[in-house]
């Protein structure tokens, strides 16, 4: 059997060779397959004599047993290969140190948001919140800014595409006011509350930026004067700056909702912007026509309010110059804090 020896030898380099199990699957259709040479020979065994026959089926029938355990050898041999290039590509090293976690730090204007009203809360005032899309009557109207009155475009701001239900245009709150009159509505005297948030304005410099942070307080009472307001925002001022050691002013000014009204100003005694007078807040006795909006009889109730930046404190706390650095994201401003 000449043929069968030299059939097997060649199947059996054929699979030895194969690269991929695609290749390996194509010997074995060439040898073992319906069109195969080995079938061929096994096809071929009804031409012979019986005592032929018998002898050469035998010895074929062997042939054919070993090459499908060559075969099936072969097959695992190739999975083996592409697990073991597969782990090796996938290896891990365990003992590596790990890469770490930077960890989070807290923005420094979310700071002094925090202290303000760590410093209010000790002094018995109740933290408010509302929504920075505020609607034309609480932002102006209420505030004792009519409609088309000049001293609105103290505040120039953006509007929203929508209307409230009455009809009012919305728009971006210009600042924290109108929590005055949302929170004196649905409270009872004594009023005696702050309101920290973010504010809009049409302004972007150095000292201005589009949103801003803002922190109104409002006490209203039967007997809440100026001297109340002075009182209370120069102890503020003193606790959040940790010194006693600054000048407060209350200089005259002007807005629809006060009367009378003050910008407060600050000096520091000593660092970087020692001797200057630095504009702090807005501020003032709250107009009786706002009292009124309150619900409440300005016959009987009287107060004040103050509006403050958040970024002009946290500004001189820290001695930054350049508001623009609070909202630039940058990593080696942020991580000094
Ligand atoms: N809302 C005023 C502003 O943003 C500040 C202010 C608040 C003034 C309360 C007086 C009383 O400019």
């Amino acid at each position: 059997m000449q043929n069968l020896e030299d059939i097997v030898g060649r199947a059996l380099r054929e699979f030895e060779a194969a690269p991929d199990p695609a290749s390996l699957e194509n010997a074995k259709a060439r040898y073992l397959g319906k069109a195969g040479e080995l079938t061929a020979l096994l096809k071929g065994l009804g031409a012979l004599a019986p005592e032929e026959r018998k002898l050469a089926g035998a010895s074929i029938n062997v042939a054919k047993a070993g090459l499908e355990n060559a075969l099936e050898a072969c097959r695992s041999g190739l999975a083996d290969a592409k697990m073991n290039l597969r782990l090796a590509e996938e290896a891990l090293d365990v003992t590596l140190p790990g890469r770490g976690r930077t960890p989070g730090g807290i923005h420094p204007v979310t700071r002094t948001w925090q202290r303000i009203e760590e410093i209010f809360r000790s002094i018995g005032f109740d933290v408010a919140d509302g929504p920075e899309i505020e609607t034309d009557w609480y932002n102006f109207t209420a505030l004792n800014n009519p409609e088309n009155h000049p001293a609105r475009s103290m505040q120039d701001t953006f509007y929203v595409d929508a209307k409230d239900s009455s009809g009012l245009p919305l728009l971006l709150r210009t600042h924290t006011s109108p929590m005055q009159v949302r929170y004196a509505r649905t409270h009872k005297p004594p009023i005696k509350v702050i309101a920290p948030g973010r504010t809009y304005r049409v302004d972007s410099d150095a000292t201005h930026s589009p949103m801003f942070h803002q922190v109104e307080g409002l006490w209203i009472d039967e007997h809440i004067s100026f001297a109340d307001l002075k009182g209370v925002y120069t102890d503020f001022l003193h606790r959040f700056f940790e010194t006693e050691d600054l000048l407060v002013r209350f200089r005259p000014s002007y807005f629809p909702f006060t009367e009378p009204s003050a910008e407060i100003d600050m000096q520091f005694a000593d660092g970087p912007f020692k001797g200057r007078w630095l504009e702090i807040s807005g501020s003032g006795q709250v107009h009786p026509s706002v009292v009124r909006n309150f619900g409440l009889d300005p016959e009987r109730y009287i107060g004040f309010a103050f509006g403050s930046g958040l970024e002009r404190l946290t500004m001189l706390r820290y001695g930054i110059d350049d508001l623009r650095l609070f909202f630039d994201g940058d990593l080696r401003f942020l991580k000094q804090f």
